[in-house]
């Protein structure tokens, strides 16, 4: 029996090379498709492998009777409307590994070019201005990074924040007092992280749960002057908020890789001279990008050749 599997955001070559080689399976690959057009050709398909660009709404499920699995070539999958797929019995699976490492890279570069306002400086540069007064950065030596969210990204991002001798504060509902330990990190409440810190770094997924969880009330709660990073998902950081806790000199900067609304070409947080921002690339490294394709085009064929699934 041969089966159709559809690729519609940009996938590693590398990284597909288990359906490449799966002699049952015939691919197609369309990048730019509009959410009508997949909802129009999705019928024909039994897998679909996306990443973060493509959302699969139940529109789509609805109109994929042939669609056994979807494939997410990443870690966030809010991105699926999961209560329809598994409404309709599809099964979803993701690359939980394959791009910690990059993230947590990407997080570390973002707070250091915050820090030391790189971009800030670079684009002064660019514009043939020499100016060694506006862009007085801070160290982050002895300060407290706050990390909400100490799962596998974040995880990483304390062990290279120790490396670079921040304290580092962490909240995460699952946080023991002895992975704590083990990771030389102090263990706290929310509350505290907010209270405390002088970087801010979230880490946690987009969930019910965690959309807003750094409002207005939130910023209050934080230090003057402090930083905060995203690298998570946009959504976990009301941008309103954000924008406000900015102009009145609440917050001293943000960098971030993500937004509430992606794609976008312009958004009014990236006015604001205290903001740097990445187009959600904390994932973009070959490594990972190579590995997390892997992952799921591996789980992908075993599933539809009768198997187990790694990362159901
Ligand atoms: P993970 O599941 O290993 O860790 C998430 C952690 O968040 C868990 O430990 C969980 O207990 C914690 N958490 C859940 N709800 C929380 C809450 N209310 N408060 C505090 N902590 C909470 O996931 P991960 O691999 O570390 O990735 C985290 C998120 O980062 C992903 O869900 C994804 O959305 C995002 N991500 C973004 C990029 C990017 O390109 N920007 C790349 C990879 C991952
Ligand atoms: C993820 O959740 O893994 C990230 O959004 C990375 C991506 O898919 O680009």
């Amino acid at each position: 029996m041969t089966f159709r599997v559809l690729i519609t955001d940009p996938l590693s070559e590398e990284g597909i090379f288990p359906l490449r080689q799966s002699e049952n399976l015939e691919i197609t690959i369309e990048t730019e498709l509009s959410p009508n057009d997949l909802i129009a050709m999705i019928q024909d398909y039994d897998a679909l492998l996306i990443r973060s660009q493509t959302t699969v709404t139940r529109e789509v499920i609805e109109n994929a009777p042939n669609l056994k699995i979807i494939g997410r070539a990443g870690v966030g999958v809010d991105n699926i409307d999961l209560e329809a797929a598994t409404e309709h019995g599809i099964i979803v699976v993701n690359a939980p590994d394959g791009n910690t490492n990059s993230a947590a890279e990407h997080t570390m570069a973002m707070l250091s070019a915050l820090a030391r306002k790189i971009p800030q400086a670079f684009l002064s540069l660019k514009n043939q201005i020499w100016d060694r007064k506006s862009f007085l950065g801070v160290e982050i030596k002895n300060k407290t990074l706050g990390i909400v969210g100490l799962g596998r990204i974040g995880t990483e991002v304390a062990a290279r924040a120790k490396g670079q001798r921040m304290h580092v504060l962490a909240y995460d509902p699952f946080l023991t007092e002895e992975k704590a330990h083990k990771l030389g990190i102090t263990k706290g409440t929310l509350e505290e992280v907010l209270n405390q810190a002088d970087f801010i770094s979230i880490h946690t997924p987009l969930l019910k749960e965690t959309r807003n969880l750094i409002d207005e009330e939130a910023f209050e709660m934080m230090k003057d002057g402090v930083q905060l990073i995203n690298c998570a998902r946009g959504g976990i950081v009301n941008e309103d908020a954000l924008y406000d806790a900015i102009v009145r000199g609440k917050v001293a900067g943000a960098a971030l890789d993500v937004f509430e609304v992606e794609p976008f070409v312009d958004h009014k947080l990236l006015t604001l001279p205290q903001v740097i921002a990445t187009p959600h690339l904390a994932a973009s490294t070959i490594e990972a990008q190579e590995s997390v394709a892997i992952d799921v085009s591996a789980d992908v064929v075993s599933f539809l050749n009768g198997g187990l699934v790694q990362n159901p």
